[in-house]
């Protein structure tokens, strides 16, 4: 789908790392370059025309995130630099403040260090305790495992919609339901998910949602916040500075402004933020639909392909995203990827920053190709000819 709008896949490049990061259509060089070279300003400060401009497009794009995971106002969304600046700001900005000694989060085992490590740190600051959610035997979060989980102490879920290495779609519905008649919020990472499939924060009723622009063609760089409004007043900033205070004084009081300036301090990223709304409006026009439905059918024939070569092991033949992850028997991940190179087949390999699934893989590095709407069936038989390739082992060599 749309391939044409993607210069680099003028090259011939076939890109299977979109769990990584995703490409960039031309569309968005160019609403970039626009800000650069015609309306470049801060925004917010100014009280001229470029700098009212960039204001305004740049809340423009505040707008379309909001009617993107359908959020009640556009105060509820704020931006980051990206879903790790989105999370430790969401732990320590406000968790940390209502949590204490003694109160169990739950985690998943494949959750990415972005969901993994602010927490452990919490524990270290406050002795809360980290707790993780089974996963089962195809590395799925199913509810059942979640109400296992859940003690009386249990204040908080924090897991990713969809694992970035087994690519399973959590129930995040069921769970959150669970998770709010026993008084648990959830937070959730929507960094795999939002790109790929349409995300309703109201249906989801999910506490907290976090994503990235450059995983859904955006730029790097830009990132989201999502909460109810009923933490809008209770959230803390933990970046001070110029953008989200009203007044100070030489006493050093302070009046901060409301959410989402509170937790937009210094010059955000102007060009960034106005550049993913042109993307928002690019990936509706295709339909998150379309894209879910045509991914899962492209990953559907990639794991039927896959098949066919008896030395491929696949981790998640069941998983409902584009996310595939495999080892060829006999030879290390990273050399798979380095030798799919050759073909100009951009893979990842490794552990995918999910640093606790290996016990439950029983094995640490895996191959990933992961799946975006401008892939095809063809890039597909490439990856399968250069596996099937008889001397791939000496090739690697
Ligand atoms: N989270 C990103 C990935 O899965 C970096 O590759």
């Amino acid at each position: 789908m749309n391939r044409d709008d993607f210069e680099i896949l003028k090259t011939g490049i076939i890109y299977f790392d979109n769990g990584a990061t995703t490409l960039k259509p031309k569309i968005l060089s160019e609403a970039i370059s626009d800000y650069y070279n015609y309306y470049s300003s801060n925004a917010h400060r100014g009280d001229y025309g470029i700098s009212i401009k960039a204001s305004t497009e740049y809340e423009k794009t505040r707008e379309l995130v909001k009617e993107l995971i359908n959020a009640k106002s556009p105060k509820q969304i704020a931006f980051t630099s990206g879903t790790t600046d989105s999370i430790n700001k969401i732990i320590f900005g406000y968790f940390k403040n209502i949590l204490k000694e003694g109160d169990e989060v739950l985690l998943t085992k494949s959750e990415h260090a972005s969901n993994v490590l602010p927490w452990f740190e919490l524990s270290h600051e406050i002795n809360i305790k980290i707790k993780y959610i089974e996963l089962d035997q195809d590395h799925k979060v199913t509810i059942e495992n979640v109400k296992k989980a859940v003690t009386p102490n249990t204040k908080v879920i924090s897991l990713a919609h969809i694992s970035n290495v087994v690519g399973d779609i959590r129930p995040i519905k069921e769970i959150t339901k669970y998770a709010h008649q026993n008084h648990i919020l959830v937070l959730c990472d929507g960094a795999q998910s939002v790109p790929h499939m349409k995300t309703d924060v109201e249906d989801l009723d999910v506490d907290f949602l976090t994503f990235s622009a450059h995983k859904m063609c955006g730029p790097t760089g830009v990132g989201v916040i999502y909460m109810k409004e009923e933490y809008l007043n209770d959230v803390r900033p933990i970046i001070f500075g110029g953008g989200m205070n009203a007044e100070f004084d030489n006493e050093g009081h302070v009046i901060y402004k409301n959410m989402p300036d509170l937790l937009e301090a210094g010059t955000p990223n102007i060009a960034g933020v106005i550049g993913f709304g042109y993307i928002i409006k690019y990936l509706e026009k295709i339909g998150f639909d379309n894209i879910h439905e045509y991914e899962l059918s492209l990953k559907k024939y990639l794991i039927q392909r896959l098949k066919e070569i008896k030395e491929i092991e696949i981790y998640n033949e069941h998983s409902e995203s584009g996310i595939v992850t495999i080892n060829y028997q006999g030879i290390f991940p990273q050399d798979l990827s380095i030798y799919l190179d050759k073909y100009n087949i951009c893979t990842r390999a490794g552990n995918h920053c999910a640093k606790i699934l290996k016990d439950e893989l029983k094995i640490k590095n895996t191959c990933r190709i992961s799946l975006y709407f401008y892939n095809t069936k063809e890039e597909i038989d490439a990856l399968i000819e250069a596996l099937k390739n008889p001397h791939i082992k000496e090739d690697i060599i």
